[in-house]
């Protein structure tokens, strides 16, 4: 509905439909567009401009999106510190397992407390720590990341604390055996050789002998290391295990390792979108998962899962900064710039608490690649 106002009654998030009234002294400006900034309501007064018409439905919608504080600056350092300490302890182990050191893991119990707690009181910032893209130390992130993830996956499948925090430790060492495969292998820019795959496929079952036999480090962990390559139809490694058999550990551990292999850069392929991987590992769940588990995952973290770059059907653009269990293609989105892609002034949207845009409310239009949009992410969450 078109309403006229006092430019002094205009805010931020209000959508100016149009101004003036028609004459040569006023003439008649459509700006159709919300405001942004303080400067523009100013620039309004400065050009002389005494009424304004609005559209309050589109205004509603902005003033909703205002209303959610954004997550603060505090909450993100601290989250930030919680996965920088954690890697380097990890990079530590993972570096003394590859020059022959004998390595006492369960000293890792007190990272992964510390990442328990982190996920507890900030798992947003943390989930989206993981998908920023760092191509150098892969295979360091990786193990966190899979951690994590897995971490607030068991947490929505209702796994209790310490089994939590058994898989956390599982999904930390699921490629420790990765650490003794020979570096030109590990590190070959492009894909393995049949041979070098065979090698490569060596990793679960030294993953296992490394760990096995540490106290502390439990039954229900070995297996998960064991078999987080194992595939539901049977045509994983190194068991070719069949879907009955694949312990529960295992059956997350896959999920969550496929998805951050696939969001990351890799010596022989860009990183897909979050919302790109999901698609594919939708196609390969009848063979690769346990039924109805990649269903939960997407349940978790969404269908525009955190650090999806999307854009609205208003045509802004933002980031994913946390998903909706309840209505998972509709997510909590940092819109951070304008139709344009100019950058403004960050507005926390809710879509799970936003009417659907045949309602006259927004949707996620469709996921973008940021990167092929020079765009950084890391500086928009
Ligand atoms: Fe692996
Ligand atoms: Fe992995």
């Amino acid at each position: 509905m078109l309403k006229e106002i006092p430019v002094s009654q205009l805010q931020i998030g209000m959508f100016v439909e149009a101004h003036g009234d028609g004459t040569l002294a006023n003439p008649l400006c459509h700006p159709r567009d919300y405001v942004h900034s303080q400067a523009q309501i100013n620039q309004f007064m400065a050009l002389g401009v005494m009424k304004v018409t609005v559209d309050t439905a589109k205004s509603s919608l902005q003033a909703t999106k205002a209303q959610n504080p954004p997550f603060s600056r505090q909450d993100r350092e601290v989250a930030r510190k919680v996965y920088s300490s954690c890697l380097s302890h990890a990079m530590d182990v993972m570096q003394k397992v590859r020059q022959g050191f004998t390595v006492d893991f369960t000293q890792s119990y007190d990272a992964v407390d510390t990442l328990m707690t982190g996920v507890e009181e900030n798992p947003a910032h943390m989930v989206l720590l993981s998908k920023l893209h760092h191509y150098d130390d892969y295979t360091f992130r990786h193990s966190l990341n899979v951690s994590l993830l897995a971490l607030i996956f068991g947490k929505h499948l209702g796994m209790e604390q310490q089994e939590l925090r058994r898989l956390a430790f599982a999904g930390l060492y699921h490629d420790v055996g990765k650490f003794k495969i020979p570096l030109e292998i590990l590190n070959k820019p492009g894909r393995l050789s049949e041979r070098e795959f065979e090698v490569m496929k060596h990793h679960s079952i030294i993953g296992y002998e490394l760990l096995k036999g540490h106290p502390g480090i439990s039954e229900d962990i070995l297996l998960g290391v064991l078999h987080h390559h194992e595939r539901s139809d049977g045509k994983g490694y190194p068991r070719q295990l069949t879907m009955e058999e694949k312990d529960p550990f295992s059956r997350i551990l896959t999920i969550v390792d496929i998805f951050d292999a696939l969001t990351s850069d890799r010596t022989y392929k860009k990183a897909f979108t979050p919302h790109e991987s999901i698609k594919a590992m939708f196609s390969w769940r009848n063979e690769s998962f346990h039924p109805g588990l990649l269903e939960k995952f997407v349940e978790c973290f969404g269908i525009y899962p955190p650090g999806s770059f999307v854009r609205l059907t208003d045509q802004t653009c933002g980031v994913v900064v946390e998903a909706r269990p309840e209505s998972p293609a509709r997510p909590l989105v940092k819109v951070s710039f304008s139709r344009k892609l100019i950058p403004q002034l960050p507005i926390m949207l809710d879509l799970s608490e936003t009417p659907r845009s045949a309602d006259g409310g927004v949707d996620i239009e469709n996921c973008l690649d940021p990167r092929s949009l020079n765009i950084s992410v890391e500086h928009f969450i």
